[in-house]
């Protein structure tokens, strides 16, 4: 039976478009959901929109919109760049569908019947942006938001509350005995010294100043707080609860199935301290990793909405191709780090890899089997050559150290040693120089094993970079003449795949930039990213 792999996005706030940073994380959950796929995991990936609250309530307001026609039309555009960017989910939830907010209301009322939520009052200062209260000592003498930095409001509610310290000592068991569960590690340090540690205040999950959430069954006027609701939908987009609860069966319920969340940085203790603790009220199993990405920050900070140094997607993709931009996002950032977008980085990161590494092996290769067989790769011959056993290892310890590293997610460092194999390839050129082979007869069968082997490790390159290069990695399929059904992953350990196959010159797949005149063309796309996103 085929392993089974759960995968999710954060589901974002439709409060504005979505910008480079929201592209960063969906896109490299897909990179590891795609790859899971290829590798044959049944995969389910999931992403969406989180479309309540307070912020959301007043944004449409502000706009003369319901926020119900507010959220739509924004939701809307989350799904068209995650078209553009080429996203396999395969669901996409929003938070004020029926299928959720009924399912959030049983699970509020399942809370209260277990007494794991309970009704009381609140005094605290509320921050609208963050949706968060904080107490007395973090927001200071000026009254200031610790986590964005806004002014925040004083206030007096009845509301509902979630019993942390019931499921405290379950959290840390859990923590313990899944050591991975929080990656990367120093992440999980951060959970305990700055919030359990302390002391973990009981959580306050309903909300009466405002109407725009799902109302809370048990009281009239209460609307659930958007975190409940937001953690949720992990459950509920799988049918939990519901009269087809198959997905839940399948990818939940399943101890075999691995369930990943990958999120920012900036919701770590939502995901790895409260929605553990949801769960475990619920009785169910929690995720086996919660991967915590790092910030894409612009020069002036981290790339946000509201500090308004945003770049879009949309004109990237158009000018280098959703390729380019794929593989920039999931090259350039060593996914768990913070890593900063530069024009610079942008142009050289594509020029360097693509351009000059896997472009100019397959445009070299292509070229000379076309010159010295007309365009038929010769059949397996063998190790011929010196090197020709050492990049046929190199080629299987690539495969092997890409499953593990991917699966470990580190997504990075697996396309990483990809890139280093295909390097080796352009040397392995150098190194037996056809063009001097093809003029001695005596070397016939080493000028056919260089050509053979190319074509092969061009192959296995191509297929391992498949869930970035989604278009590309077809069209250098293409080049080698490769049929449809051969394109499979189990091929990538066939010595003799390419034997026989006719090549298609074509064009270059990654045109080299000219990086002066690029980075010109793309500090004019930061300048003007709020009218470009709208377009
Ligand atoms: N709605 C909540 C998540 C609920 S999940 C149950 C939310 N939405 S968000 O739209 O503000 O952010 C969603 C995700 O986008 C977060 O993981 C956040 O870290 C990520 N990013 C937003 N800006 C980003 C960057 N500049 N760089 C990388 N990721 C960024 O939080």
């Amino acid at each position: 039976m085929a392993k089974k792999f759960y995968i999710t996005t954060p589901i974002y706030y439709p409060s504005a478009s979505p910008h480079l940073g929201h592209a960063y994380c969906t896109t490299l959950t897909d990179i590891i959901a795609r790859g899971k796929r290829m590798r044959g995991f049944e995969t389910f990936f999931l992403t969406g929109t989180d479309e309540h609250g307070e912020k959301i309530q007043k944004n449409a307001a502000a706009k003369g919109v319901t926020p119900q026609e507010f959220v739509d039309e924004i939701a809307e555009r989350f799904k068209n760049l995650w078209k553009a960017m080429k996203i396999s989910n395969d669901d996409f939830i929003r938070t004020t569908e029926p299928r959720h907010e009924q399912t959030v209301q049983k699970i509020f009322s399942k809370m209260v019947e277990l007494d794991d939520i309970y009704l009381s009052s609140y005094t605290g200062w509320y921050c609208v942006h963050e949706e968060s209260y904080w107490t007395e000592t973090q927001v200071g003498e000026e009254h200031l938001c610790p986590e964005c930095g806004r002014p925040v409001e004083k206030k007096d509610e009845p509301a509902y509350f979630y019993r942390c310290e019931k499921h405290v000592d379950n959290l840390l068991k859990y923590y313990d005995e899944n050591p991975i569960f929080i990656t990367p590690e120093s992440r999980k340090n951060e959970m305990i010294n700055t919030f359990i540690k302390p002391g973990l205040q009981d959580l306050c999950v309903s909300r009466t100043s405002f109407t725009w959430g799902i109302p809370v069954k048990e009281k009239e006027g209460h609307v659930v707080y958007v975190w409940l609701d937001a953690l949720t939908n992990y459950i509920t987009a799988l049918g939990y609860l519901q009269d087809d609860d198959s997905r839940f069966q399948t990818f939940w319920q399943d101890p075999d199935c691995e369930i990943v969340h990958v999120i920012g940085a900036d919701i770590n203790r939502f995901h790895t301290i409260y929605w553990p603790m949801f769960l475990d009220s619920l009785g169910l199993r929690k995720p086996n990793r919660v991967f915590v990405h790092g910030l894409m920050m612009m020069k002036d900070g981290k790339m946000s909405k509201s500090k308004g140094n945003t770049i879009s997607a949309y004109p990237l993709i158009e000018r280098y191709g959703v390729d380019a931009v794929r593989y920039y996002l999931a090259s350039e950032i060593t996914f768990g780090q913070d890593g900063r977008f530069t024009p610079e980085d942008f142009v050289t990161r594509i020029n360097s890899d693509l351009a000059n590494n896997v472009g100019n092996l397959l445009n070299r290769t292509i070229s000379m089997i076309s010159k010295y067989y007309g365009g038929e790769i010769p059949a397996y011959p063998g190790r011929v050559n010196d090197n020709d056993g050492e990049l046929e290892e190199l080629t299987e310890k690539t495969i092997r150290s890409y499953e593990v590293l991917n699966d470990d997610l580190k997504v990075t460092e697996a396309y990483a040693e990809v890139m280093v194999l295909a390097d080796r390839a352009n040397k392995y050129i150098e190194e037996n120089a056809p063009w001097a082979l093809a003029k001695d007869p005596e070397k016939a069968a080493n000028l056919a094993s260089v050509m053979n082997h190319l074509a092969r490790t061009i192959f296995v390159v191509g297929k391992l970079l498949s869930p970035i290069l989604v278009e590309k990695s077809e069209a250098l399929f293409n080049q080698l003449g490769l049929p449809e059904e051969k394109r499979t992953y189990e091929n990538v350990h066939d010595i003799h795949l390419v034997d026989g196959l006719n090549v298609n010159k074509g064009e270059p797949l990654f045109p080299r930039l000219d990086i002066e005149a690029e980075v010109k063309e793309i500090v004019a796309m930061m300048a003007a990213p709020k009218e470009k996103a709208a377009a």
